[in-house]
């Protein structure tokens, strides 16, 4: 058989992981004939961009579930859900305060849309994980620069460090500012012990992917719409960037989910986990495993894995597939959809972990000179070059260094002596610029 996608991931199913990845259903909990229903927009079956029968249906349970005034279903993952929530942002005012660790689906989308970004640099208390951005800061930004429009952060990050966006929501309330919450990986804080979702806490517009921790398929995501003003146009801000052929399948997943949470055990099985991550990351700290400090996400397993010589090799001798390795650190993506199996092996696999002093370090670095906006630097004519070779040149990409996860340099800004060095000491080899 010549199926080298299909074929891989029968494979891959034989090895039995434990998946500590995305996601969230874990291949455990879809009625079997989802994947018998793949049709199209049909008179009875609605569509996306003029929905008015059963998406829309679902799409107001989606915004009693998250509070919402208006909820919209992306099948396009969370990156169309970020592409509308700056399309629509981005109406009030080209100029945005960005936190700098932005997933490069936002820096894409800056470019597509012609928007200004200017950086707040979250601060990380050791270099080992991201750290977050001072509220007094995003004050001063905000009194040096009345052309700003809104506030875009990140959160939770990767590391499941939360931002306080209660705090941040009050300083964009008192400004007059939009907030902007990427909340890819926090849909389900909705569901936690204490309500920590972003539109909860006063965003004005939150996207969230929830194929990453919620029991929905790969590609399921929603922006959530805490501010009525950008209900209206919503569906029309998505069309620009999203397919005209939304998978059903999809849909039907996070139409499920929602049935999950709003009518079945959802919200006792987050409870649940709860207490069950709480106990690892209790284990792991009492085997003295660095873990991110502060507000954190309850149900995401950080851990800095520093005295691991192959973290690929480690976990997988346990027969664990996390989600991310940074070389510093393992993540992993814990749902109720993991079983009593999967956390036992992690247990174990954490008890046995090397524990040495991490090495620390000052990512403080000055923020790089700017030459072009996003989109000029994107869609210029652009080359590909060893980053040996790059000083001076304009960058045409973002380049992120894991831990922090802030990236050295963006689209438009100038490679620097400092930005080489930094992209070396992480192993990159190669850099796209500006021709
Ligand atoms: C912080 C963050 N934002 C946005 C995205 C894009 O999400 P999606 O893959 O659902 O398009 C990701 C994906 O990893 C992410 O980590």
């Amino acid at each position: 058989m010549k199926t080298p996608i299909y074929s891989q991931l029968l494979k891959h199913k034989l090895l039995d992981y434990s998946p500590f990845h995305t996601p969230g259903h874990k291949n455990n909990f879809f009625p079997k004939n989802l994947f018998e229903l793949d049709f199209t927009e049909l008179p009875d079956t609605d569509a996306l961009y003029e929905a008015e029968g059963i998406i829309l249906e679902t799409e107001k349970n989606l915004a009693k579930l998250f509070s919402a005034k208006r909820s919209i279903i992306s099948s396009g993952g969370c990156t169309l859900a970020i592409q509308t929530m700056l399309r629509l942002a981005s109406q009030r005012g080209k100029k945005i305060l960005f936190a700098r660790n932005i997933h490069r689906s936002a820096v894409n989308a800056c470019a597509l849309l012609g928007i200004i970004p200017k950086w707040i640099l979250p601060k990380s208390e050791n270099g080992l994980f991201t750290g977050r951005i001072s509220p007094q800061n995003v004050e001063k930004e905000f009194l040096n620069d009345n052309e700003i429009s809104a506030l875009y952060v990140t959160s939770p990050d990767y590391y499941g460090e939360l931002t306080d966006i209660k705090a941040l929501s009050e300083i964009c309330r008192k400004y007059n500012k939009l907030l902007l919450v990427d909340n890819a990986h926090g849909s389900h804080l909705a569901f936690l012990k204490e309500n920590q979702h972003p539109v909860h806490l006063g965003a004005d517009m939150s996207a969230c992917s929830l194929h990453k921790t919620m029991p929905v398929l790969t590609g399921g995501a929603v922006l959530n719409i805490g501010n009525s003003k950008f209900a209206e146009n919503a569906k029309n801000a998505m069309s620009l960037f999203g397919s005209t052929s939304p998978s059903y399948p999809i849909m039907a997943s996070i139409d499920i989910c929602c049935d999950y949470m709003l009518n079945g055990n959802g919200i006792s099985d987050y409870r649940a986990l709860e207490e069950r991550v709480a106990n690892i990351k209790e284990s792991a700290k009492n085997h003295r495993i660095i873990q991110p400090e502060g507000s954190c996400d309850t149900t995401r397993i950080c851990i800095n894995t520093n005295g691991i010589e192959n973290q690929i090799e480690f976990f997988h001798s346990y027969n664990i597939e996390p989600e991310f390795f940074d070389g510093q650190n393992a993540v992993f993506i814990c749902t109720p959809f993991n079983t009593e199996k999967d956390f036992q092996r992690l247990e174990t696999a954490i008890s046995n972990i090397k524990t040495i002093p991490p090495i620390q370090k000052n990512i403080f670095f000055e923020l790089p000179e700017i030459k072009l906006s996003p989109r000029e630097a994107i869609l210029s004519e652009t080359e590909i070059i060893s980053v040996e070779n790059s000083l001076g040149k304009i960058s045409a990409e973002s380049a992120c260094p894991c831990p922090p996860g802030i990236p050295v340099i963006m689209p438009g800004e100038v490679i620097n002596k400092n930005t080489v060095s930094q992209l070396l000491e992480y192993k990159f080899k190669y850099i796209t610029v500006v021709k």
